[in-house]
């Protein structure tokens, strides 16, 4: 028991919410109970058995024993930018090394990007749903999100016309994040050029959060500046998905050649010295990935496009949900018709509280709680994603036919 007040947070703490890991606190409880929780609320290929390349391994303890456990120049080390600048410019986006600065995953980027551009009172264009971490640091930095649909009945695309009408003085960025998560979409060329054009007519910089830019069933997706390389574009990515690596918090970020961007890519720079640098031995990985052996890239692809298949095959056949087939990356975001005045986050926490299974409810990723979406993270092997789906199906049944309250 505390004997004097507990001591005060800031504000800006209760505005971040992270919701993917926040519910787990919720999983530790149920665990605590006695029942087994099985995890499908991190994008985490590791934990379900996928490997890093050895090869990336190799680089690292390479770079360790050749004594770079020094700091690193905050921009990172030139062998990892230069792969970065040639990797970017063969697929499109002429890039050079002093416009790209190796960051603690592509995560880091977003927040020095983001910091470099909004202030209290600025607007952000960010899809919903959305990746959390975009309104997570427009919290922390005083500055708002102003949310683009994005339709699951056309396949989960941003409304363009929605997000022109969305544009004011106020606004600083316009967020893409193309292939997407949470729904697993890919946007096609017409609308990449609608997204580009508007970036580029309003002067509004467009940050294109690329992770799952190689994890398109269909292969790797170009990055959208190189449909239009003097657009102001800043595009986003990192070791953590499709090299399999994502605790080494190996990320970067390319600024796109046009010069508006170069007070934006200044600003980033300066934010970046104060950090001192991303963790440098594993700064030595990024080359070796990027110019390297990339045939594991394949592999991993089929299997992620074998468990989509499963997932929407298995989650349609359950009276009352439907979900949108994804064609990139791990996760599906499922829609399911709940009874009024029962929200998203009931209908996960009933789930995981009555079978173990912690998805994350779509609120979390900034849809209305009355909507009825989760998100799925199928990275599990295929045997036991069907055994999940199916008590997913009869714990939906048996809650529908409750009407939604909880267990008797
Ligand atoms: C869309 C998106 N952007 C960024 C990230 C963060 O990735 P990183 O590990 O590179 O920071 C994730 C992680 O799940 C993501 O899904």
């Amino acid at each position: 028991m505390r004997t004097t007040a507990g001591i005060p947070v800031a504000r800006r703490v209760g505005g971040f919410v992270y919701a993917i890991r926040n519910i787990v606190n919720e999983a530790r409880k149920v665990e605590a109970s006695g029942r087994k929780v099985r995890y499908l609320n991190i994008g985490d290929p590791i934990t379900f058995g996928f490997k890093t390349p050895p090869h990336l391994i190799e680089a690292v303890q390479r770079a360790m024993r050749d004594g770079h456990n020094g700091y690193a120049p905050s921009v990172g080390i030139l062998p990892a930018r230069e792969a970065v600048a040639g990797e970017l410019s063969r697929r499109g986006m002429p890039a050079s090394p002093d416009r790209v600065i190796i960051t603690s995953g592509t995560s880091e980027g977003i927040e020095l990007t983001l910091t470099a551009l909004a202030e209290g009172g600025d607007e952000v264009l960010v899809p919903a749903p959305t990746y959390p971490l975009y309104t997570a640091v427009l919290a922390k930095i005083g500055a708002r999100p102003a949310f683009y649909r994005t339709d699951p009945s056309r396949g989960w695309l941003p409304d363009v016309d929605h997000i022109r009408s969305l544009i004011t003085p106020a606004t600083r960025a316009l967020v893409v994040i193309d292939p997407n998560n949470p729904t697993g979409a890919t946007y096609p060329g017409d609308v990449r050029r609608a997204l580009i054009d508007l970036a580029d007519t309003h002067n509004i910089p467009l940050l294109a959060d690329e992770v799952y830019g190689d994890l398109a069933y269909a292969g790797p997706v170009p990055p959208i500046a190189s449909l239009a390389p003097d657009a102001p574009i800043i595009s986003f990515s990192s070791l953590s998905k499709a090299y399999l690596a994502p605790g080494w918090r190996a990320g970067w970020m390319a600024v796109g050649r046009t010069d508006r961007l170069d007070d934006v890519l200044a600003g980033v720079k300066k934010l970046a010295d104060g950090r001192l640098c991303s963790t440098a031995p594993m700064e030595y990985a990024i080359p070796a990935a990027l110019n390297g052996d990339r045939s594991h890239e394949a592999g991993f692809r089929a299997a992620l496009a074998e468990r989509a298949a499963l997932t929407v095959s298995r989650l349609n056949a359950i009276p009352g949900m439907h979900t949108v087939a994804p064609s990139a990356a791990f996760y599906a975001m499922p829609h399911v018709s709940l009874p009024a005045g029962v929200t998203d986050e009931d209908y996960v926490l009933a789930l995981l509280r009555e079978t173990g299974i912690l998805c994350v409810h779509g609120s979390g990723f900034a849809t209305r709680p009355e909507d009825g979406f989760f998100r799925v993270v199928f990275l599990a092997p295929p045997e036991e994603l069907a055994g999940i789906y199916d008590d997913i199906a009869a714990f939906t049944g048996d809650f529908l036919a409750r009407g939604g309250s909880a267990a008797s």
